[in-house]
């Protein structure tokens, strides 16, 4: 297949396009990633280059060329529980209290906001039915969003590679929380039952979201311009309690964004609440 450069505007247009439709800032000095990935998806959508790819797109701004477009320029590196310390957190301090706090209601309400395929959310309810057997006979409502059909669809099949249950997974809990596939492996249904999944792009309208006990917006700020991230933790904000606890990536923080978030650390973690004075 004939992978051309893109011309500078053809790059620039599709920089453009992926600010506009998932607000990720692609990194001009990244055009050969961009180029790569591209290229597999003309490829499979049966043009002979990536310029004529981009004339595609632009002359059916609607498609679902589009949005294919925009999907290949994700990152969806994920893995089960994911640096360790927030799952950590969550079983050491954060969902003991909740359990105390909700015990009236006996409900509670987790968000893994751009969870890729996955993994952190399913992490969290293999960690419920391992340490917290009580809570499922609550009504737990744990849900996962991603701006990408492709992870969601992924997700919510719950099907692994070896190479994907190598990664941060304990030998007994994929012994006990998965089947064998071929050379895949599948989570089974209890846990799979345990969790939704579905499509969300934060800089849409995501009207009729429940206020959350615990939000989990890791590793997907980094790739925003500081006046989104800034927007997007307001709106995530509107969804916490007093007792709310949000986690980001390790090199995500919301200081100079949002002051009305504080830091609290537990258990080597690093989350923030509201706080209390704003
Ligand atoms: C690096 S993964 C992070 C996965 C997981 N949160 C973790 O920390 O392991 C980043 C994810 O953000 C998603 N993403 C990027 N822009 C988004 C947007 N505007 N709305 C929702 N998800 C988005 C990507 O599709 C990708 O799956």
């Amino acid at each position: 297949m004939n992978c051309t450069s893109l011309s500078t505007d053809s790059l620039s247009f599709v920089c453009a396009l992926v600010r506009g439709r998932s607000a990720m800032e692609l990194a001009p000095d990244k055009a050969y990633l961009i180029e790569s990935r591209l290229a597999a998806v003309a490829k499979k959508n049966g043009f002979a280059n990536n310029e004529e790819l981009v004339h595609g797109v632009r002359g059916s701004p609607r498609s679902d060329l589009v949005r294919h477009v925009v999907e290949a320029m994700t990152i969806n590196e994920t893995s089960f529980f994911r640096d360790m310390h927030p799952f950590e957190a969550l079983r050491k301090t954060i969902i003991p209290e909740l359990r105390a706090r909700r015990s009236d209601r006996r409900q509670l309400n987790i968000w893994s906001a751009a969870c890729s395929s996955g993994q952190e959310l399913y992490s969290i309810a293999m960690l419920l039915r391992e340490y917290f057997p009580d809570l499922l006979g609550w009504e737990l409502n744990l849900l996962g969003t991603d701006l990408s059909r492709e992870v969601v669809y992924r997700a919510q099949r719950g099907r692994f590679s070896q190479i994907e249950v190598n990664r941060g997974l304990p030998a007994p809990l994929l012994l006990k929380y998965f089947e064998r596939a071929g050379v895949h492996w599948d989570i089974v249904p209890e846990v799979r039952r345990m969790v939704r999944f579905q499509e969300l792009n934060l800089i849409d309208n995501w009207t009729g979201m429940p206020s959350m006990d615990v939000v989990l917006l890791r590793n997907v700020l980094i790739y925003f311009s500081g006046e989104t991230k800034k927007r997007i933790l307001a709106r995530v904000r509107r969804l916490m309690t007093p007792h709310t606890v949000l986690f980001l990536g390790g090199a995500e923080t919301p200081s100079n964004v949002d002051p009305s978030l504080e830091q609290v650390q537990a258990n080597n973690s690093i989350f923030y609440r509201l706080n209390r004075s704003s």
